[in-house]
């Protein structure tokens, strides 16, 4: 049984990001486990905000050392990869046939600017590392093609979410991981698109950024055009965006960079949708303890 100290001279290192909890490739060999091959075979990872995970992996070889730096939470990750002949995605609800991980579609919806396709390019890349691949459908790229007919009243953008959700959850019933990121700013046109993809299938990620900070970030000048009245319509500025009331993941972007909102997706998305567990608590938990930035600060750093 490997030790904490030699797992250390061997090169790992516990996790020590803000968001203590992520999963993540091991840092030794940087390499997406779910190649059986992999030297090291190790998730590592600081237990503070682990317990809700270690309790809701209870079928899984976890072992808990005590270290130097204090508890760590050892996951032999052999247990969770796609080609072991164990598989759990087969008692989560995936196909049997394709051993892996159930299908999900997350649906990213915020303001314009909010950082909603920033978060799903993380996510395709954090899922890739897993050797998991995730599709991202994007309201920008959609509405160039598929949906180039339409424009930004309400019946157009409520035919625009619906579209999506009917391709999304084509992709979820040919056993995808899809990530939508498009602003459906009513909660009548989500209810509908969880409705199409399937409760057991939606996680709603509301990327939660102050209209302040998106407006001064104005990645596409769309604001400025919107204020000068050359855009008529602007979600945030003549349209109303209805904040999610109970999303499944909330991502604070004053708190959070894209690569850490993608492991917090990632992680709500291994917890509840292959261990059977709940973070929700905690989640709220850990955002009443991290600061908030000030505006300013969001809007010159580098988070969203
Ligand atoms: S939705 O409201 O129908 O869900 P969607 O996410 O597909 O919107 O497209 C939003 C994108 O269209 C924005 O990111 C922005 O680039 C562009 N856009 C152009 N006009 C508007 C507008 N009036 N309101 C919001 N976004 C607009």
């Amino acid at each position: 049984m490997a030790t904490v100290e030699n797992l250390l001279a061997l090169g790992f290192k516990p996790w020590e990001q803000p968001h203590p909890s992520v999963f993540d490739p091991c840092h030794a060999c940087d390499q997406a486990h779910s190649d059986a091959a992999c030297c090291c075979n190790f998730f590592l990872c600081e237990s503070q905000g682990l317990s809700a995970l270690s309790g809701s992996l209870r079928r899984s070889p976890i072992r808990k050392l005590t270290g130097s730096r204090g508890r760590v939470l050892v996951v032999d990750c052999s247990s969770i990869t796609l080609r072991t002949s164990a598989s759990p995605f087969a008692a989560a609800g995936s196909s049997a046939a394709s051993g892996g991980p159930p299908p999900a579609v997350f649906w990213l919806t915020g303001i314009s600017g909010a950082g909603k396709s920033t978060i799903a390019r993380s996510m395709e890349r954090l899922f890739g590392r897993f050797g998991w691949q995730l599709c991202v459908l994007d309201g920008d790229d959609l509405r160039a093609k598929l949906n180039a007919d339409l424009g930004f009243s309400d019946e157009d953008r409520a035919e625009n979410v619906r579209r999506i959700a009917e391709v999304a959850a084509l992709m979820a019933d040919a056993g995808l991981l899809v990530a939508v990121s498009c602003i459906s700013p009513k909660a009548s046109f989500r209810k509908a698109a969880r409705r199409v993809i399937g409760d057991a299938r939606f996680i709603e990620v509301y990327v939660d950024t102050p209209l302040a900070v998106a407006e001064a970030r104005d990645p596409k000048g769309l604001y400025g055009l919107a204020r000068s009245g050359k855009i008529m319509g602007f979600t945030g500025v003549h349209a109303s965006y209805e904040e999610p009331s109970l999303p499944e993941v909330r991502i604070d972007t004053m708190q959070f960079s894209s690569d850490e909102a993608a492991a917090i997706t990632h992680e709500y998305y291994v917890t509840t949708r292959i261990a059977g567990g709940s973070l929700a608590p905690r989640r709220q938990a850990e955002s009443q303890q991290v600061p908030s930035r000030s505006v300013d600060q969001a809007i010159s750093g580098d988070k969203l």
